[in-house]
């Protein structure tokens, strides 16, 4: 599958079977994780891979959708800002280095033929406590990662006209 193709396929899928993950799919997709580029290399990160078996009620207090905890792994993807490059004016590009991270692997997960979907509107106080974040680890987004059980819908998406502009503002 090209690239293209690949980035066509992938869509937010809010319904999972419980089919489990095979581990040689998910040591795939982690390592293409891994090999994302981050801001002078520091890799300022940690994915937490969650297996839902017997949590579903903990993980419930985290992001309530249902089909939250019908895949059989949930995967959350924490910044360490502290340690993450800081432009001169301050800037810290902790949140863009694991978007990066986090979108290697859902287009990992989605080359694997695994659903995904992006969760940024999730109780950051529930996911500190069911996770026993430390400080300074600051969760950023989750992701189910499951096989689909439910077909893509047709892509929504303003034309390049209304996105792209040439040589200024
Ligand atoms: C940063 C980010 C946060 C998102 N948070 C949520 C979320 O909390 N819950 C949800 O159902 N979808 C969430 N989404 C999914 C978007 O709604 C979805 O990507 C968008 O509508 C485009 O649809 P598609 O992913 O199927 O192409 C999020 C997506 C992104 C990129």
């Amino acid at each position: 599958m090209d690239f293209l193709e690949l980035t066509r396929r992938r869509y937010s899928v809010r319904s999972y079977k419980s089919d489990p993950v095979e581990k040689e799919k998910l040591s795939r997709i982690l390592d293409s994780a891994r090999l994302a580029p981050t801001a002078a290399n520091r890799q300022p990160y940690q994915l937490i891979v969650i297996h839902t078996a017997d949590r579903e009620a903990e993980l419930l207090r985290i992001y309530s959708k249902v089909w939250f905890v019908e895949a059989p792994i949930v995967i959350c993807a924490c910044g360490m800002p502290a340690k993450n490059w800081v432009r001169k004016d301050g800037k810290n590009y902790n949140d863009v280095d694991v978007a990066i991270v986090m979108d290697h692997l859902i287009l990992a997960a989605t080359a694997a033929g695994l659903g995904t979907c992006w969760i940024a509107a999730f109780d950051p106080a529930a996911a500190r406590e069911v996770l026993g974040l430390p400080d300074g680890i600051e969760p950023l987004a989750f992701t189910p990662l499951g096989y689909a059980a439910d077909q893509p819908p047709r892509k929504k998406r303003k034309p390049l006209s209304e996105l792209v502009r040439y040589e200024r503002w």
